[in-house]
């Protein structure tokens, strides 16, 4: 595991942006899997700014996402498909039909987990999995649980997760109780792994997913394992860690 420390939010965008996009130059056609959550938004901000000096070229590039809400489609401002629009795929010159998001609107689970698990296939290994960091350990929408689950599965949120999530909303009765997330295989089986994560709300769950014991109780821990996992983080997401 290697750390980047940042001090603050802008830096550590940057740095997120910067690995993404030598990944980008040294391999054109990479799959990149894309996360969600506010934390890699400055990330994706600063890659449309360098798309835009005509310093990184997308067109080949293809992408995975993590995870969608059950119940949301495209077109609903809170979905996932909406927000990788608005913060990325709009601004950069990458062909939507090379982007793979699930899809929320499918109410029969088994045959979308089935589908995205053979996108995942015929994609072949996720160069550069991106991810956030749930307040609770969570990685996509694999939340807290008794084991890990390989492949792409329906998840019911945690309460702390809703909790979370009703910024984006209204009311905390709009929040979306399930989601569709890929699995912890999927997430490890990528190439490199880099992780976002920034802010003080963050630093106990950075310690306990970094430096405590690998466990499905804490879904983030299993990247302790992963060979090529960078932790881009600011101070205050790693205080408490540099302070033991
Ligand atoms: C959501 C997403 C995660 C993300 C998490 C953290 O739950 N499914 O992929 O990592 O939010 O979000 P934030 O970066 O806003 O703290």
């Amino acid at each position: 595991m290697k750390i980047i420390e940042s001090p603050d939010y802008a830096h550590m965008s940057r740095k997120a942006a910067n690995i993404i996009s030598a990944q980008v130059i040294l391999k054109p056609t990479s799959v990149l899997g894309l996360a969600t959550g506010s934390t890699p938004i400055g990330a994706y901000r600063q890659l449309i700014g360098w798309y835009n000096k005509g310093d990184i070229d997308f067109s080949a590039v293809r992408t995975v996402n993590l995870d969608e809400y059950v119940g949301l489609g495209p077109s609903d401002e809170q979905s996932y498909a909406h927000f990788m629009r608005v913060h990325f795929f709009d601004g950069v010159n990458i062909d939507l039909k090379n982007t793979h998001i699930p899809n929320g609107l499918e109410p029969d689970a088994r045959a979308e987990c089935q589908r995205y698990d053979s996108v995942l296939r015929s994609l072949g290994r996720i160069d550069l999995q991106l991810l956030g960091l749930g307040h609770n350990g969570h990685i996509g929408f694999n939340e807290p649980a008794d084991c890990f689950t390989k492949g792409t599965h329906l998840t019911e949120l945690s309460s702390t997760t809703v909790e979370a999530n009703r910024r984006f909303f209204e009311d905390v009765s709009q929040v979306p109780r399930f989601a569709y997330t890929m699995g912890i295989c999927d997430i490890m089986q990528a190439r490199r792994v880099v992780m976002v994560v920034s802010g003080a709300s963050k630093a106990r769950i950075v310690r306990d997913a970094f430096f405590g014991p690998v466990t499905p109780r804490v879904p983030a821990s299993i990247l302790q394992l992963h060979r090529d996992f960078t932790l881009v983080a600011d101070r205050e997401a790693l205080s408490l860690v540099e302070r033991e």
